[in-house]
């Protein structure tokens, strides 16, 4: 049988990572925050809820799904988002989909708290690598880190601004998942009945978030939490945004935007792009979906201003969806995750491929022979 036929969407390689993930990571990777985890349902419903109508006598539709994007060229309009922790996910996670990524043409994403350094994956990613800013409190270390990333190749910076304050997320407080990882006897008796994931797990050693670890080091608030991310974080105000952005001299994106005026204020200090996201429901589980701020935001930032757009897309028809909201480029972040851990870095590619497929299809439908065939709001 072939892959297409056992695996045709996203929703089989969900369910095969779920098999093979013990359950304290399936949960990290699966949740989002609330008892009701309403922010999930709130994007799936407004994802659902776009209209498109297709049109008909276009002729054959064979679009080039190549583009532009601040000064890049992607061989997709989509990419992977950056994944705290990515390595506790699946073992190796940030090389292996580094790796993907720059063989697909895709942005890659590497997290502030990820388990491997910049060092590590940029070089992997090469051109495709995006690094991701979680602004720490002590600006030294915030400009060692811009100065690391950019030393190690990442050629965009993501400062992330939807994180002032902890999230409950309490299917991950019920499996008692702790950052890094502390032994329990429930974990280990996952962990021996998720082998794959177990041993691979051995043979890279133990997740840790090794980039904060290195200025953790020099913070007394240290000693007395566990978490090497917590240690140094700080909460970012228009100051931090400003020094950021006199201190990164490359293309630099602001992640986790979903009022318009905040889209508008970004545009006017000089960012180069705005990512509307909510953190697919992981950090504040009321509000309106992502999608519906993307409609609300292109119309205010204007038809020219690049866009990113993510939160709960599972196909190619939310790519389009989100293309057609006002997105100039569409992220995706769990998904690239059950790829990997259901069937490895097959997985990974075969997901590029029903990306692809889904949204060639789809715009078929809709009679686009181009990207730009699909925006009626650049008309
Ligand atoms: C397990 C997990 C960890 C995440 N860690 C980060 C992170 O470290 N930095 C960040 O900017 N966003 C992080 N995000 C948010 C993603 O970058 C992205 O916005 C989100 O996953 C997109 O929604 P999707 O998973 O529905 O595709 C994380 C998301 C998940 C699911």
């Amino acid at each position: 049988m072939s892959l297409d036929t056992r695996y045709p969407a996203l929703s089989d390689l969900k369910r095969a990572a779920k098999r093979r993930l013990p359950h304290f990571v399936w949960e990290y990777l699966d949740s989002g925050t609330g008892d009701r985890e309403l922010g999930l349902k709130i994007n799936r419903a407004g994802l659902d809820a776009v209209p498109l109508v297709p049109s008909v006598l276009h002729g054959h539709c064979q679009p080039d799904l190549s583009t532009t994007f601040l000064g890049t060229t992607y061989a997709r309009p989509f990419g992977i988002a950056p994944i705290g922790m990515s390595g506790l996910i699946w073992p190796n996670a940030e090389r292996l989909l580094a790796a993907e990524a720059r063989r697909a043409r895709i942005p890659y994403g590497l997290s502030t708290v990820a388990t491997r350094l910049p060092e590590e994956v940029g070089p992997v990613a090469g051109e495709m690598g995006w690094f991701q800013l979680y602004p720490p409190a002590d600006p030294e270390t915030r400009r060692d880190m811009i100065r690391r990333a950019k030393a190690s190749g990442f050629v965009k910076l993501v400062m992330t601004v939807d994180v002032p304050a902890d999230s409950r997320r309490e299917r991950q407080r019920r499996a008692n998942l702790t950052i890094p990882p502390r032994i329990t006897p429930a974990m280990v008796w996952a962990m021996l009945t998720h082998p794959t994931w177990s041993l691979g797990t051995l043979r890279h050693g133990k997740p840790r978030l090794k980039l904060a670890e290195d200025y953790a080091k020099n913070h007394a608030a240290a000693s007395s939490v566990a978490h090497a991310g917590h240690a140094i974080r700080g909460y970012p105000d228009w100051d931090d945004l400003k020094a950021t952005r006199q201190e990164w001299d490359g293309p630099l994106i602001v992640k986790g935007i979903q009022r318009p005026e905040d889209a508008v204020r970004l545009k006017e200090e000089g960012v180069d792009a705005v990512w509307v996201s909510n953190h697919s429901g992981r950090q504040f589980e009321t509000g309106p979906a992502s999608v519906t701020q993307l409609a609300l935001i292109r119309q205010a930032v204007g038809p020219a201003y690049p866009l990113i757009f993510d939160s709960g897309v599972e196909g190619g028809l939310d790519i389009l969806k989100g293309l057609h909201q006002g997105a100039d480029f569409v992220m995706l972040g769990r998904a690239w995750h059950y790829a990997l851990a259901g069937l490895g870095v097959t997985g990974v590619r075969h997901l590029v491929d029903i990306l692809t497929d889904d949204l060639v299809t789809n715009m078929g439908m809709m009679g686009a022979h181009s990207l730009s065939d699909l925006r009626p709001w650049a008309a």
